[in-house]
């Protein structure tokens, strides 16, 4: 089922689990990552953004939360390097033809060069992405500097993410299920064991919300809050350009 289709790992892995990838995130956060996804789209919109951009937008279930909450007129964009994702998000977003969600433009690109003028978007969201961009990538200077670029000055980045728990005793729960459950458990359902493996050990060794923080602040943004879902599983981080 592998389709060698791009010179970039990541780009093959979402292009071999796409089909099952929403599935897959349902079972694994035991449904509860669709509430992470309100409270992140309740953080972007808090400032009564004119635009918002969802960078790794996948099947586009963040910007879609944010369509269903828009005030009249807000544009939206969804912007994803796998075009396999985003047809999922395309056919996500017809599936709601006729109701009253203003349009999403989903568009195709790499991060690390986005198509869009200084200053373009009055908020921006990532959800579960930011991980993509900056966990063992040679490139994470270049994409934090991208999404920097795009967002206008005093608009809201917010981040949802995969986070290291403080607790000593989940840690090493969540240790054993990302590595012992997740995998294999993925893997199997998605057919790619590659693709869960690489998921489930940048969750592992991901940030916590200090960690990210600083991240955030040496690429120039400045820290609004953090909060830790999940038992500090997750973490719900907004910055500010
Ligand atoms: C784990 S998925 C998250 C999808 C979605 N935001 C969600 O909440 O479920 C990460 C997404 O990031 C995209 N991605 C990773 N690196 C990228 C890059 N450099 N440029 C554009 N998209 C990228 C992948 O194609 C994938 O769809």
């Amino acid at each position: 089922m592998s389709k060698p289709t791009s010179n970039h790992p990541l780009q093959d892995f979402y292009a071999d689990i796409y089909p099952t990838y929403d599935l897959v995130n349902r079972i694994f956060t035991f449904g509860r990552d669709r509430s992470w996804r309100k409270k992140a789209v309740k953080a972007c919109l808090l400032n009564r953004p004119d635009s918002v951009l969802d960078v790794c937008t996948g099947t586009g279930d963040f910007i879609l939360e944010v369509a269903r909450r828009a005030e009249p007129g807000l544009s939206l964009s969804g912007y994803d390097f796998s075009e396999d994702m985003l047809n999922e998000a395309r056919r996500k977003q017809e599936e709601l033809l006729g109701t009253d969600l203003p349009p999403i433009n989903f568009m195709q690109g790499d991060v690390g060069q986005m198509p869009f003028e200084d200053d373009s978007f009055g908020a921006m969201g990532i959800t579960f992405g930011i991980r993509n961009l900056v966990y063992e990538n040679s490139n994470a200077t270049k994409h934090l500097a991208e999404l920097k670029r795009v967002l206008k000055k005093g608009g809201r980045f917010v981040v949802l993410e995969s986070s290291k728990p403080g607790n000593m005793v989940w840690r090493v729960f969540n240790n054993i299920y990302l590595r012992m459950i997740l995998p294999y458990l993925g893997g199997l359902i998605s057919g790619n064991l590659k693709a869960y493996r690489y998921l489930a050990k940048s969750s592992r060794n991901y940030y916590t919300i200090s960690e990210m923080s600083g991240i955030l602040e040496g690429a120039g943004f400045k820290m609004v809050k953090g909060e830790s879902l999940f038992l500090g599983s997750v973490m719900l981080v907004v910055a500010e350009k």
